[in-house]
């Protein structure tokens, strides 16, 4: 990304100082140079994974697991490109992600994308955006334990699926529900934590909507996310 872009987007989300000029994570198509745009464009999903896809958005939509089926508009399962490198965990849907079927759609949606182009990620091309649970609890209050228990084998499925090459949770309730800890944010910050099957690298940090209300921790949310960008840049070297 060119650094002044890189700049226009650190300001949105009140970053601007402390910025090293070269730091920039490059999108997933910029990292083989010599590759053609042929090469670059992945084939398409085999059909198995696509009715995959297909079948787990459909029981989304009709989910009836818990009683949040009664109070939402409709099921939120998650949006971006399949074949995504990141996976971005949020809480929930809250009102406006609830009436548009996708997630982080309202203001901390609005934080989330710049703080994602600021390492060069979005959720058009190279990220793709979740939630622990599909349906909005009323009022945005907190998950509970029984609905993330039913809701969570949607999120297991959508990793065996999307198999991403790191999680990134934002936020205290995606990070402990992964994690299956009661540990605070702030103890699971800064290094790296594994995921399923798959070992999968996840990286924690703030919750946009908990930035948007506490500024201050921008610059904390900033070191996450470039340490979430060294992961992911040492994983693909290794690879
Ligand atoms: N907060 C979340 O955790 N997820 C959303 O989709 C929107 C707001």
């Amino acid at each position: 990304m060119h650094p002044e872009r890189r700049t226009q987007y650190l300001e949105a989300i009140g970053i601007d100082l402390w910025l090293s000029r070269n730091s920039g994570a490059r999108p997933a198509a910029d990292r083989a140079p010599g590759a053609s745009a042929a090469e670059r464009e992945p084939p398409p999903p085999a059909l198995d994974t696509a009715a995959r896809w297909d079948a787990l958005r459909s029981e989304v939509l009709q989910c009836t697991r818990c009683p949040l089926h009664l109070t939402r508009t409709q099921g939120v399962l998650g949006v971006g490109p399949k074949r995504a490198d990141w996976l971005v965990i949020g809480e929930a849907p809250g009102a406006e992600e609830d009436r548009r079927g996708e997630p982080f759609v309202g203001a901390a949606g609005q934080l989330l994308d710049a703080m994602l182009r600021a390492i060069g990620l979005d959720r058009r091309t190279n990220v793709y955006i979740a939630n622990v649970l599909k349906s909005r609890p009323p009022g945005n209050r907190d998950p509970r334990p029984e609905e993330v228990a039913a809701c969570l084998p949607y999120l297991v499925r959508q990793i065996a699926l999307l198999q991403p090459a790191i999680m990134l949770a934002v936020g205290r309730i995606a990070a402990q529900n992964l994690l299956g800890t009661d540990a605070p944010l702030g103890r699971l910050r800064g290094r790296v934590h594994r995921f399923g099957e798959l070992n999968t690298p996840l990286v924690v940090t703030y919750h946009p909507a908990y930035l948007l209300r506490t500024p201050a921790d921008k610059r904390k949310a900033w070191e996450d996310l470039k340490f979430a960008r060294s992961v992911y840049q040492q994983r693909a070297k290794a690879q």
